[in-house]
């Protein structure tokens, strides 16, 4: 599977930020770690890639947190603490239906409530390395193949400094 080896913090920001230039509306893009691996923080600087300035906090509490003065409105998801919740009265249909970006943290929470198509990205964390992550890519439906293509070819430009 496409996989990007990231040394630390800022290499994280830089392949967020890549990924904003990228996303068209209608993306839906699912983050999967273990707590800590750097979901929020992920989230946080796509957000600044999209032009959002206000402070992207982590909705663990709200379960939802909507960014609209971007390239592109943001839906921040975090099904963590669903169980306190009703998934379906948070009307997630209306967000993927909604002309934006919508970003999922804990998905596999609620699978079946995740759209058929979407941006899996595993974010994989080492122990003895704390600012190391392994971001892993999966395609669910065609529409995100050539995006993921896309964000490697970007970033690996972005490092060469072109
Ligand atoms: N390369 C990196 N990428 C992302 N986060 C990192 C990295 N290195 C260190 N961190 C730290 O790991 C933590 C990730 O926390 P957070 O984004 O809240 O995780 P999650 O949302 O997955 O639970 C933050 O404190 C962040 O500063
Ligand atoms: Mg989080």
């Amino acid at each position: 599977m496409p996989t990007i080896h990231i040394e630390s913090l800022d290499e994280t920001a830089t392949l967020a930020q890549t990924l904003a230039q990228l996303l068209t509306p209608y993306s839906v893009i699912c983050l999967e770690g273990t707590l800590g691996a750097g979901k929020t923080t992920f989230t946080q600087s796509l957000a600044a890639g999209l032009g959002i300035r206000r402070a992207v906090k982590s909705p663990s509490y709200t379960l939802v947190r909507e960014y609209e003065e971007g390239r592109l409105p943001l839906y921040h998801i975090d099904l963590y603490r669903l169980e306190e919740a009703a998934v379906e009265d948070l009307y997630l249909e209306d967000y993927y239906e909604s002309p934006g970006v919508t970003v999922i943290e804990w998905g596999s929470n609620a699978p079946e409530e995740l759209p058929k198509e979407h941006l899996l990205i595993e974010i994989k964390t080492f122990a003895e390395q704390p600012t190391v992550r392994e971001f892993i890519f999966q395609a669910k439906g065609n529409k995100y193949e050539r995006l993921i293509q896309q964000l490697i070819d970007e970033y690996l430009k972005h490092k060469k400094g072109e």
